[in-house]
């Protein structure tokens, strides 16, 4: 399958991200009151620890692989994920917090996709790919402030691509797979998906509840969404998404 376009796409993508970045206001003052910044400023520092480390195995697996073009844009996919680390770092050095370490739910996340090959690893990543989608999608819609809700825009573009890339992947993965296997594997993401979705609801709650994001509508969009990716890669419709096309 050709992936020189996804190599194109990343490529263009970086004069677009120059442009936004310079035109976000991170040396204005921060007035966001302290019931929603303290709750963002926890969860952005969860999120920038994922950021720093999203597909760090990546490009070894994709290297063994041995489809040149997809290694080449699995390396520059892993750099948009260290720049929205910078971003999200560059975020709290504007809400007054500092980033983190380590985080339970992060090492986990990490842990399992070393043990792993590279379509159960694009599978793990696209749940935490999809998360994103809603989380900064609900930040740039309800976010009190103008500097998180570009940042937040900027890195839901990105991620909205992500999505296609992994997809386009995993979907030609399953292409010779016997119907039972897609089934199987179809029912195991599903549930690896409520459970992170679960955990991201619950433990960026206080943030979801600060900006009006109702936990179980987030949970929801999250789920829509992934089931719209999760059928499609698994071949059980023919059409890419529609909201990520
Ligand atoms: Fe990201
Ligand atoms: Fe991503």
């Amino acid at each position: 399958m050709p992936f020189g376009h996804w190599v194109d796409h990343f490529e263009r993508n970086d004069a677009v991200h120059a442009r936004v970045d310079a035109a976000t206001e991170f040396d204005e003052s921060c007035i966001i009151p302290d019931h929603v910044r303290r709750p963002l400023i926890d969860s952005a520092r969860r999120f920038q620890l994922g950021e720093s480390g999203d597909g760090a195995q990546l490009p070894s697996k994709a290297a063994a692989a041995g489809d040149t073009e997809y290694h080449s844009a699995a390396k520059l996919f892993v750099a948009e994920e260290q720049q929205h680390a910078a971003l999200l770092l560059r975020l709290l050095g504007y809400l007054g917090g500092q980033p983190m370490s380590s985080h339970w739910s992060d090492a986990v996340f990490v842990g399992l996709r070393r043990l792993i090959g590279l379509r159960t690893e694009l599978m793990v990543l696209t749940v935490a790919e999809v998360v994103a989608l809603s989380y900064y999608g609900g930040l740039t819609a309800m976010a009190p402030d103008p500097v998180v809700r570009a940042v937040a825009a900027r890195i839901v573009d990105d991620e909205h691509a992500h999505v296609r890339f992994q997809q386009e992947w995993l979907r030609a993965g399953f292409a010779r797979s016997a119907l039972v296997s897609r089934v199987l594997a179809f029912s195991l993401w599903w549930c690896v998906a409520i459970g992170a979705t679960v955990v991201v609801a619950v433990d960026h709650g206080p943030l979801l509840t600060a900006i009006g994001y109702r936990r179980l509508r987030f949970a929801r969009d999250v789920l829509a969404d992934f089931d719209a990716v999760a059928r499609y890669v698994c071949r059980f419709t023919a059409d890419g998404p529609r909201s990520m096309t």
